[in-house]
Formats: structure tokens, sequence, C-alpha cells
């Protein structure tokens, strides 16, 4: 018997990365999980064969977040076609970096419409079905770049600064049906996002990490799960997931 086992889960951004092996995890504790991706259907569907291959249950949910109508469709169907929803964690991101005197508005908005729009935009579409059933589990995906300048993020760093206030407000408003919401931030993961950092300057950060690594997803994942599993009297809280990079 799975931690987790006949709750339905929603995991945003779930075809690659930290999502993915949320996904993963939820489903192999027993949760029957849909795996919202933006355009990469393939790796969606490789995520849903793994999770098949063990036996668990999911189905894709295709929907670009920063759009707010297909976010919330999307929500909706989802809770629909389970017929409830327990679980939502808000994991999609994106990065558009940029010092600030070039940063354009479109790098701005992007990401600002993306990661904290997305994560307003799901959660406001499911508390409807959340708060029918007195009981929801939202986690949402920060990063330690919320909490530390982060140089030439300062879209992305006010986006997952932006998320762990919300997330406060949203436990508080929240705390009366039942649901939890809390934040999960990870710091340097091992990831397409982080792939993308230069290699260099990949190894100037390892070299300011305690812990001398970045973190593996399936690390950040089981937080997710601890929260969901055993998190009933947690709420309005962070879990910082980094080694130790900051305190
Ligand atoms: N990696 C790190 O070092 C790190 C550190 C701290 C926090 N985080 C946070 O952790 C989360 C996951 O990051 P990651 O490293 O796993 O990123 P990733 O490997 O780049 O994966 C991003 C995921 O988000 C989805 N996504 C992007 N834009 C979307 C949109 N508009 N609508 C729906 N889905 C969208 C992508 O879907 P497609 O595949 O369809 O594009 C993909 O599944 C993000 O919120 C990120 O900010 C990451």
């Amino acid at each position: 018997m799975g931690r987790v086992e006949g709750r339905t889960a929603l995991v945003t951004g779930a075809s690659r990365g930290i999502g993915r092996a949320i996904a993963i995890e939820l489903a192999r504790e027993g949760a029957k999980v849909a795996i919202n991706f933006a355009s990469s259907e393939a790796k969606a569907q490789e995520v849903a064969d793994e999770i098949a291959g063990f036996g668990g249950t999911c189905i894709l949910a295709k929907a670009n977040l920063a759009d707010p109508k297909e976010a919330r469709a999307m929500v909706a169907k989802v809770a629909e076609e389970f017929t409830h929803l327990d679980v939502l964690v808000n994991n999609a991101g994106i990065t558009r970096d940029s010092m600030l005197p070039r940063m354009t508005d479109e790098q701005w908005l992007e990401v600002i419409q993306t990661n904290l729009g997305g994560c307003f935009f799901c959660t406001s579409a499911a508390i409807p079905f959340m708060t029918a059933q007195s009981y929801g589990r939202i986690i949402n995906i920060s990063s330690m770049n919320g909490q530390v300048p982060a140089i030439g993020q300062a879209n992305y760093s006010a986006s997952k600064g932006g998320i762990i206030a919300f997330t406060r407000t949203a436990a508080a408003e929240l705390v009366h049906s039942g649901i939890t919401v809390n934040t999960v931030s990870p710091g340097y993961t091992d990831t397409d996002m982080f792939a993308a950092v230069p290699p260099q300057l990949q190894t100037k950060i390892k070299g300011q990490i305690p812990m001398a690594r970045f973190a593996h997803p399936e690390e950040i994942a089981k937080a997710v799960i601890f929260l969901v599993a055993d998190g009933d009297y947690i709420t309005g809280q962070q879990i910082n997931v980094n080694g130790g990079a900051h305190m």
C-alpha cells in the first residue's frame, strides 16, 4: 500500500526535470497522476509509460499555464476525469535571464505570467474542487533564487519570491477548508533548466554549495511526498532543499 493510495494529483510541468520526478514518485506511492506539459508531448508520454510500467495510473494534461483560460480548463478537466482533485503541485517554471538594463518587457512578463501567474491560475481553479471535499494539498515549487540575490534573474527571482508570499496568504485563507498550502524551494538541481547555465558558472556555483553537488530531481520530489503524505498539520511553510546553500 502506497503512502498516498487513492489520492489524485495534478503536477504541472511534469514532462521533464523536477515535475517528472514528482509525478513518478506520487504514482509510485499510489496516487493517480495528471502529467501537465506545454509542448513536450513525447517527453510527457515517456513519463506516462514509465508510470504505466510499474502499474501506476496517469493521464496527460496539455496546457500552456501562462494562458489563464487554458490553465483553468485543464485543471477542471483533470478534476472531472479523476472525479476529484486532492493534490496540486505547481511546478512548471521557466527562465528568461538577462541583466536588468537589457531585460525586455517580454522577458519580464513571460516569466511572471508563467511562474507566478500559472501558480495562481491553477490554484484558483483547484480551490472549488478541494473546498467541496474539505481536503486539498497544494505544493508550490519556488526556488532558493526567490530568497537570495540572483544575478541576471530579476524576473525569475521576483516570480519565485512571489510564490513564497502567495503560499502564505493562500494557506491562511484556505486553512478552514481543509486545504494546506506549502512551498518547496529547490537549490540548483540537475535538470534541463540548470543545464542551460554555462559550464564555467556551474562549476563556480558548485563551489558555493556546502554539500558540493547539485540536487537530484528525486530529492526535491521526496520533500513534496512528505508534505502530501505526512504533512497534515503543516501549512504556510517552506521546505528548502538546497544542500545547505542558503540557510
Ligand atoms: N533546476 C533547478 O536548478 C531549479 C532550482 C530551483 C527551482 N526550480 C524550479 O523547479 C521547477 C521545475 O524546474 P526544472 O528544472 O525541472 O525545469 P525544466 O527541466 O526546464 O522543466 C520545466 C517543465 O515546465 C514545463 N513548462 C514550462 N513552461 C510551461 C508552460 N507555459 N505551461 C505548462 N508547462 C510549462 C515544461 O513543459 P514542456 O516540457 O512542455 O516545455 C517542463 O515540463 C520550476 O518551477 C523551476 O523554477 C528549478
